[in-house]
């Protein structure tokens, strides 16, 4: 797909991933439609975009709320006539056992990176099925292909997005809409600071070692993986790994398919290690 002047939607806009691809979809001549909560964060990242001679509009949303999602899907479409891109990117997690978490934290997950990914995908769909060759790009986890402790609900949202994106492009063959889903690994971004945490299981203290564990983990820059999402928008890949932590995980768990939690627990008992002079 030819990116220049073409219309792309991206949420999560304000920080991290969803900048990155901003600013660089912006640099490639695409217009922009940004979505976010963070509405502060938002205007600057449209701002930085302004700056470089590019198109953004902003678009306060909550992605957790199914009526604010079609609202958004609604402004975007006023507001620029046609859409080809999607990409679903605002994302949460929670660290919290099972056993302890509160549904209403659960939910918070789901609603943001799940359902808001479906609500998103439904909304924009007949738009993009009407420009003739259009794109939806879900970002899914390296969490989305294996299992973690205190990571269950983040673990359910990105698995989700998997299935989800896998029958979605097979509904879709023929229309003209393809859709790629992303397995990041470790991104350096806001991801744990802006995360919640619930947790008394011993595995980390507090959300200072979540947020440090998350620092020492991320070995791929936001711009790194903004790249090789627009890469997979203009092949119109449908499956994509990005930093070698993703390629690693990938293959442990299909190698190993249930062996692999043995793997990642001889891993977690070395977290000490890695917070030692957090
Ligand atoms: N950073 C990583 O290591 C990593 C790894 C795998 C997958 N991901 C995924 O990448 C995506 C982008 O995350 P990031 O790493 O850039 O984190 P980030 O925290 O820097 O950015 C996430 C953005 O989503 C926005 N957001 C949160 N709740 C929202 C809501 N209710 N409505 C609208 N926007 C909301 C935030 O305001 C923020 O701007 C997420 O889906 C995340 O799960 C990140």
């Amino acid at each position: 797909m030819d990116l220049k002047h073409k219309t792309v939607v991206v949420t999560g806009a304000a920080s991290g991933i969803g900048r990155a691809l901003g600013l660089k979809l912006a640099e490639a001549g695409c217009r922009l439609a940004l979505g976010d909560i963070d509405v502060k964060g938002l205007a600057e990242t449209a701002d930085m975009i302004t700056k470089i001679n590019g198109h953004a509009s902003i678009h306060p949303v909550d992605t957790g709320n199914r009526d604010q999602v079609y609202a958004f899907a609604e402004s975007v479409i006023g507001h620029h006539g046609n859409v080809h891109v999607l990409v679903n990117n605002a994302g949460v997690t929670l660290t919290a056992l099972i056993a302890e978490m509160e549904d209403a934290d659960f939910e918070w997950v789901m609603n943001i990176n799940f359902w808001g990914m479906v609500h998103a995908t439904r909304a924009f769909l007949p738009k993009l099925k009407s420009t003739g060759k259009a794109h939806i790009v879900n970002v899914s986890s390296v969490f989305g292909l294996c299992g973690i402790p205190t990571q269950a609900a983040y673990n359910s949202s990105k698995f989700a997005i998997r299935g989800f994106t896998e029958s979605l492009n097979q509904e879709l063959k023929g229309s003209g809409v393809s859709a790629t889903v992303v397995f990041p690994g470790g991104i350096l971004t806001n991801i744990a600071k802006n995360g919640r945490f619930k947790s008394n299981s011993g595995l980390v203290r507090d959300k200072s070692d979540v947020v440090a564990l998350h620092e020492k983990l991320s070995f791929t820059s936001a711009d790194t993986a903004a790249k090789r999402i627009i890469k997979a928008i203009q092949k119109q890949e449908k499956r994509v790994l990005i930093g070698f932590d993703a390629h690693l995980f990938d293959i442990i768990q299909r190698v190993f398919p249930s062996g692999y939690q043995t793997i990642l627990n001889l891993l977690i008992s070395k977290r000490d290690h890695l917070l030692k002079n957090k």
